[in-house]
């Protein structure tokens, strides 16, 4: 790889919604890659907080059922909205695999929460460019419904989700445009 192709990775990732995913399927194959390199994520002490959970098939219809009641369960009759209780179950449909980002404490708690968080976090980004470098649509969602779904997962002790890596092929001519403030006006040089 020549240097530049890091910087166009980088610049390329986009967050690629459900909507957006073809029917063609991610191969089992290719999200054992993404696995492998979200492993490789630095981490404090080595506790390696990174879990996942990968959804597929009648467990991913599964889980847009239980996402859909519980956003129901949890949401008053004024605040109902249809339209994002079909959405949460359609989301689930439409990605070809969604992988559960979950982060296991340390049981010492050798470090502080937020440092295990951070190496989720990287563990996260090393799948999302690794996506990208291979044309394959990401994003991750952090729905309020993540703090419910201890009952649709089997939790250890001191582990918990961070969100939704949803997974899919899409239509690379449709391009998602994202903007940044200049990084100048976040940088401080102190020499
Ligand atoms: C920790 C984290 C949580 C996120 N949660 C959501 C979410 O719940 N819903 C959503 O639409 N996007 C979510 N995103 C994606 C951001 O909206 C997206 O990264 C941002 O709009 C910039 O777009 P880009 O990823 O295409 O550059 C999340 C991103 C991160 C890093």
């Amino acid at each position: 790889m020549i240097k530049e192709d890091i910087n166009e990775i980088i610049k390329n990732r986009r967050s690629i919604f459900p909507t957006q995913y073809t029917t063609k399927e991610v191969s089992d194959a290719f999200i054992k890659i993404l696995l492998e390199n979200a492993n490789w994520a630095p981490t404090h002490k080595l506790t390696q907080p990174w879990r996942f959970k990968v959804v597929q098939g009648e467990a991913k219809d599964r889980l847009g059922v239980f996402l859909s009641d519980t956003y129901t369960d949890i949401t008053s009759d004024d605040n109902f909205s249809p339209f994002k209780h079909k959405k949460i179950n359609s989301n689930c449909k439409s990605a070809s695999a969604i992988i559960a980002i979950c982060m296991q404490r340390d049981p010492k708690e050798r470090i502080p929460e937020w440092e295990e968080i951070a190496a989720v976090a990287m563990a996260v980004q090393n799948m999302w460019l690794t996506c990208t470098a291979n044309d394959i649509g990401s994003y991750w969602s952090s729905p309020k419904l993540i703090e419910y779904v201890d009952g649709f997962f089997n939790f250890e002790e001191g582990e918990r989700c961070l969100g939704f890596f949803y997974l899919g092929n899409y239509d690379k001519s449709a391009i998602n445009v994202s903007k940044r403030e200049p990084i100048e006006n976040k940088v401080q040089w102190m020499k």
